[in-house]
């Protein structure tokens, strides 16, 4: 695939998108499928992009066999699995962390090099370490990569989070549906994500209850059975296109997602001016005149998300008045702005705040994405901008976006991919 996209901005967009199965549920369940035994996971819905054939390839290094086909995956997996993991795959992609506690659980051991991801601040793994120790299993690191072991069984825990990531609560889900007893995870993540895992392991076995709430009680089974289950919409794909006809001054309307799932964001842009309709499985957003600047601060679900905070930026730069970001999730999430500021918007950053003055014009330049979401603001940023613009290192944005190019296109934008 291209790594290159130009962009002729400064056309309105305009149409209406189908939704993606969710990139951030897919993994997770993905991953699910290595607590089965002889057993398989059929999963409907699930997007094709880089990032779930990186899942896919480490779920076949283990040992299972993964067909995948106009969006069903099928993950069959034997009695025995391999528990190490190799460290290209793992640098490759932070979330291949995911397979962690699935492992341990069902292997009693697991070898996992310390991961990579999106260039976005430090995110360590301690609180999966932590929770894992919790439950019994021992973990040890050594030459950069973590070794985990447990003697039988994990065991049923309470286990406090520190914070409500994501990833460890999934990781913690998933080790606790074959630990012996119960597990309560408090201060457990939110995100509709782990709603989808939650269910997923459900048609699997493992009785769960208060997914999508700050306690998850997990009731371990001695082994789990095949299932077949959905990934949800993508909510992160749908903000990208809603905040994308808003800031060319178009209208786009995004098909099959759950609403209450993009509150905070639309939420965002009516307040910044934009306007908002919704319909069953549908929202339009649509430019009605010039937006205003407005502040926000990214937190857990159901705050607002933090992987559209660079999206959101790129509309409030050409938004009049002042608009304050606070990114409070992630360190350092802020490798767009340099880019932002070669098209000629004027931020002012200071540790985790940018203060965005709105300019009445941006201006197309060559730019490069740092990584995935800020691949996705800096295409919104051309499309609103006026001349051409380059955007470079792309292999970022295929990592989580499905067919951007045609279902940009069928929006009326006028790009291409360059070699
Ligand atoms: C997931 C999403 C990612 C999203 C993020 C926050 C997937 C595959 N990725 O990432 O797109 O941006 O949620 O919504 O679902 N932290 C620690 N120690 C840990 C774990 C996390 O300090 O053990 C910190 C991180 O550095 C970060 C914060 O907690 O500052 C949130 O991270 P977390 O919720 O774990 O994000 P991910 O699961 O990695």
């Amino acid at each position: 695939m291209e790594d290159k996209m130009l962009i002729r901005g400064g056309k309105p967009l305009s149409g209406a998108i189908d939704v993606q199965g969710a990139k951030n549920a897919a993994l997770p369940v993905m991953a699910a499928s290595i607590l089965l035994k002889g057993q398989s996971l059929t999963l409907e819905r699930v997007p094709n992009l880089h990032d779930i054939q990186t899942m896919a390839e480490m779920l076949r290094y283990l040992g299972t066999q993964v067909s995948f086909k106009n969006n069903c995956m099928t993950i069959d997996v034997p009695e025995k699995l391999k528990w190490e993991t190799p460290a290209e795959l793992v640098r490759k992609m932070r979330a291949s962390s995911l397979v962690l506690g699935p492992l341990v659980a069902r292997c009693g051991r697991a070898v996992l090099p310390l991961p990579g991801g999106c260039a976005i601040g430090s995110r360590p793994i301690d609180f999966h370490l932590k929770g894992l120790t919790k439950m019994g299993a021992s973990i040890e690191l050594e030459h950069g990569s973590v070794h985990a072991s447990s003697q039988g069984r994990l065991k049923g825990t309470t286990i406090e989070l520190d914070f409500p990531s994501v990833g460890a609560t999934e990781n913690l889900m998933m080790a606790a549906s074959l630990a012996e007893g119960v597990t309560y995870i408090e201060n457990a993540a939110q995100e509709p994500e782990i709603v989808n895992l939650a269910n997923v392991l459900r048609l699997m076995g493992t009785p769960i209850k208060g997914a999508g709430t700050a306690t998850i009680k997990i009731t371990g089974q001695e082994s789990l059975h095949s299932a077949q289950g959905e990934i949800i919409p993508d909510r992160i794909e749908a903000s990208t296109y809603l905040i994308a006809g808003v800031a060319s001054k178009g209208q786009v309307t995004v098909r099959g997602i759950e609403p209450e799932d993009l509150n905070a964001l639309l939420a965002k842009l009516e307040e910044a001016g934009a306007s908002i309709d919704i319909f069953n499985n549908e929202v339009t957003a649509k430019w009605a005149g010039d937006l205003n600047g407005v502040s926000l601060k990214t937190s857990p679900h159901p705050g607002f998300p933090t992987d559209t905070q660079p999206q959101f930026m790129a509309a409030l730069c050409l938004a009049s008045g002042t608009s304050v970001v606070n990114e409070s999730v992630f360190d350092s999430r802020f490798l767009h702005i340099n880019e932002f500021k070669k098209m000629g918007a004027k931020i002012d950053v200071q540790d985790n705040v940018a203060v965005v003055t709105g300019v009445s014009k941006l201006t197309g330049t060559e730019v490069h994405a740092s990584d995935l979401r800020a691949g996705a603001a800096l295409i919104i940023l051309g499309l609103a901008a006026e001349g051409e613009t380059l955007v470079c290192d792309l292999h970022h944005v295929w990592r989580g976006y499905e067919d951007l190019v045609s279902k940009m296109r069928s929006l009326g934008a006028d790009l291409e991919l360059v070699p």
